[in-house]
């Protein structure tokens, strides 16, 4: 199990995921990695741990450099159990002198573990650990995403240990951004965001703030997730700066569940009358798009125009499940519309037009409701919605830009 030296004397040490497929929800088709890093110093530095089941591939890379009793401090730069879970267990073989965390840190690994007899050492926003030649400096990043999250940088190697934040879920063997291709890494990454820290863009916009403001030179962004940005890792802070003010392009999504295609043919009319007014689209089958995917295609989209049939004086299943999770992630700045097919009550296009109203989505028309199968003239009226969602994106696209905090 070979460690990896990512700068002089400081090695990944962490743990690759090629087999999990769900995290709580989010779709992972390529795994994921768990990152931890280990400084060799006057006091050796242990940075995050792995999740639990990974634990001794951790202390065998560890062990491939020094012997993992000689750890003194245990850095919980974040308590969500992906990173925390081995804690008690590499607390228990290395005997820290320390383990450091933040305020909520300390909290959160008490309700966790339960363990008031391990030797912390709290530290707040601003304060440093000396570690010999190396200086770690921490940052609270309070909700990015847990309560307890935050961000340790050592001056002496511009380097940021940024815990989730920058991240991918993707197992790769290789380590650093200039070795994999860069769409893939970027789509991997923006999924990431659109999934985990979407709904905390005004905070993700402060801390990138407060790091400008701070003047801290950033040479290379050691993640807890996903590769190690070494090459440009100005080009992802970029990214999350476009991402958190959920800048959009001439993009609309249609996504729709059918019974028997008639919702189908309503969604295919509706992406025909975007196109006509110049708005690009991608039609999204929900029985084929997983939800997180859709969440991550929605990052860069204006306009959202959701169709589903009545059931049971309802929507269909799926189409609740998408509307539950975006709603929690709080999209922002979209423009759409409802569309679906009945038979004999037809309260889904009101159901899903609440659902959006209740996200602040800015919606173009009432929708289109069709009785059983769509004639042309039906048609025509989803053609026409998908016109009128294109204008309404294009309108927001002329509109002064928002002030926004950071920018
Ligand atoms: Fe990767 Fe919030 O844990």
């Amino acid at each position: 199990m070979a460690p990896l030296e990512i700068k002089k004397d400081i090695y990944w040490v962490g743990a690759l995921d090629w087999n999990v497929r769900d995290f709580h929800g989010y779709s992972t088709p390529k795994g994921t990695t768990y990152n931890a890093y280990l400084v060799i110093d006057e006091k050796i530095t242990l940075f995050d741990t792995v999740k639990k089941p990974f634990k001794n591939t951790l202390i065998e890379r560890i062990s491939e450099i020094i012997d993992p009793k000689k750890i003194d401090y245990l850095v919980v730069n974040h308590v969500e159990m992906d990173h925390s879970g081995s804690v008690p267990d590499i607390v228990e073989l290395i005997g820290p002198e320390k383990v450091v965390c933040s305020p909520m840190g300390k909290k959160a690994l008490l309700e966790h573990y339960h363990r008031d007899d391990w030797p912390f050492h709290v530290v707040e926003t601003g304060q440093t650990l000396k570690l010999g030649k190396k200086t770690v400096s921490f940052l609270e990043t309070r909700m990015l995403h847990w309560p307890d999250s935050m961000m340790s940088y050592i001056p002496e190697d511009k380097l940021l240990l940024s815990s989730d934040a920058f991240g991918e879920h993707w197992a790769t063997s290789q380590r650093f951004d200039d070795e994999v291709e860069p769409v893939e890494l970027y789509a991997h990454a923006a999924k990431y965001y659109a999934n985990i820290l979407l709904l905390y863009s005004p905070l993700v916009q402060k801390v990138l703030a407060k790091v400008a403001e701070m003047g801290i030179e950033i040479d290379m962004i050691a993640p807890d997730h996903g590769i190690v940005w070494r090459k440009d890792p100005g080009g992802i802070i970029r990214a999350y700066q476009r991402w958190s003010r959920q800048e959009s392009g001439r993009k609309a999504l249609v996504i729709y569940d059918t019974m028997w295609q008639a919702t189908e043919l309503m969604a295919n009319a509706v992406g025909e009358g975007l196109k006509s007014e110049g708005v690009d689209f991608k039609i999204l089958n929900l029985k084929l798009n997983h939800r997180s995917d859709i969440v991550a295609e929605m990052l860069d989209s204006r306009a959202l125009v959701l169709g589903s049939p009545t059931i049971n004086n309802g929507i269909m299943p799926m189409v609740g499940d998408l509307l539950t999770y975006m709603k929690g992630l709080r999209p922002a700045g979209k423009v759409g519309a409802a569309f679906g097919s009945y038979g004999w009550s037809g309260e889904a296009v009101k159901i899903i037009s609440e659902a959006m109203r209740e996200m602040n989505i800015n919606l173009v028309s009432e929708g289109v409701r069709v009785k059983y199968s769509p004639r042309k003239e039906d048609l025509d009226k989803c053609f026409e919605l998908g016109r009128q969602v294109a204008r309404a994106a294009l309108a927001v696209e002329t509109a002064p830009a928002p002030k926004r905090p950071g920018s």
